[in-house]
């Protein structure tokens, strides 16, 4: 099988693309940080192709993706984190957070979606927070509450292939680090990997893991909404 990952340089991405290569796939990784797709490259010379190029810049995604030729499978999961400080809201801040996780996405469907066989897959980075308003998460709830949505539309508009969204709950790497508040129920990358590629090659529309944390935030999502902000208000004291 042909798969391609972004964001394949660190955390969920990289343990998906080892994964993968090591379970005998093509894989092309994408990312910006070289070093780290060079060391894939090394370790699985005949399998891994490095595609170094930032999700945010559309002529660096379709210029670099543009010699791939048919996928079956890809994985737009590359994604920044970046919180919001709603009194002293930044803009910028909130554009930055877009531009990598909605804009990115966008980018890499103009490049790729042509480039994925009938029967293929597509499948979304998410995350659970877009089940739920959590605060500081303006700009990247938001970000991940329109890749649901646009994961959404896709099932219907491309119905050649399979789309999936992808909706982790904390999961251990670079980015959940600079978290200062507490994680219930993380997991580690290879959890989140295993998880994925099973859900994958089920079809599934939709991926959420670890299952006990994602039900609870669904079943909180079901309620009233000034309940749900007190639950959440409650449970994010810290
Ligand atoms: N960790 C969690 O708890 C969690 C939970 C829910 C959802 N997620 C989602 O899972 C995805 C992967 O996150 P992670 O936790 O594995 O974090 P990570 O270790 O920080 O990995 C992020 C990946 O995205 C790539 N990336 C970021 N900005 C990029 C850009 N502008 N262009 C190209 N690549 C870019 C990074 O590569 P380079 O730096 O090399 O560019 C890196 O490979 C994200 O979409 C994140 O929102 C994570």
């Amino acid at each position: 099988m042909k798969v391609l990952i972004t964001g394949a340089t660190s955390g969920i991405g990289k343990q998906l693309a080892l994964d993968y290569l090591k379970d005998g796939h093509e894989v092309f990784c994408c990312g910006r940080n070289n070093s780290s797709l060079q060391q894939l490259v090394e370790k699985f010379p005949e399998s891994a192709f490095l595609h170094c190029f930032d999700v945010a810049e559309l002529s660096e995604c379709v210029g670099s993706l543009a010699n791939i030729s048919q996928l079956d499978q890809v994985i737009l999961n590359a994604g920044t984190c970046e919180y919001i400080n709603a009194k002293e809201f930044d803009a910028e801040l909130f554009a930055r957070v877009m531009k990598t996780n909605l804009i990115g996405v966008a980018n890499c469907l103009q490049a790729l979606i042509p480039k994925i066989k009938n029967e293929g897959s597509l499948a979304l980075m998410g995350s659970s927070s877009s089940y739920l308003p959590l605060p500081r998460a303006e700009a990247y709830g938001a970000s991940k509450a329109a890749i649901e949505y646009l994961a959404r539309t896709l099932q219907i508009s491309l119905s050649h292939i399979n789309v999936s969204y992808i909706a982790p709950g904390f999961v251990e790497t670079s980015l959940t680090e600079q978290n200062d508040f507490p994680m219930p129920m993380r997991v580690d990358v290879k959890f989140a990997s295993k998880s994925i590629r099973t859900a994958l090659n089920e079809n599934k529309q939709e991926i959420h893991f670890p299952r006990k944390f994602t039900l609870i935030l669904k079943a909180i999502a079901l309620l009233p909404k000034r309940i749900q902000q007190i639950l959440i208000t409650k449970a994010l004291a810290y």
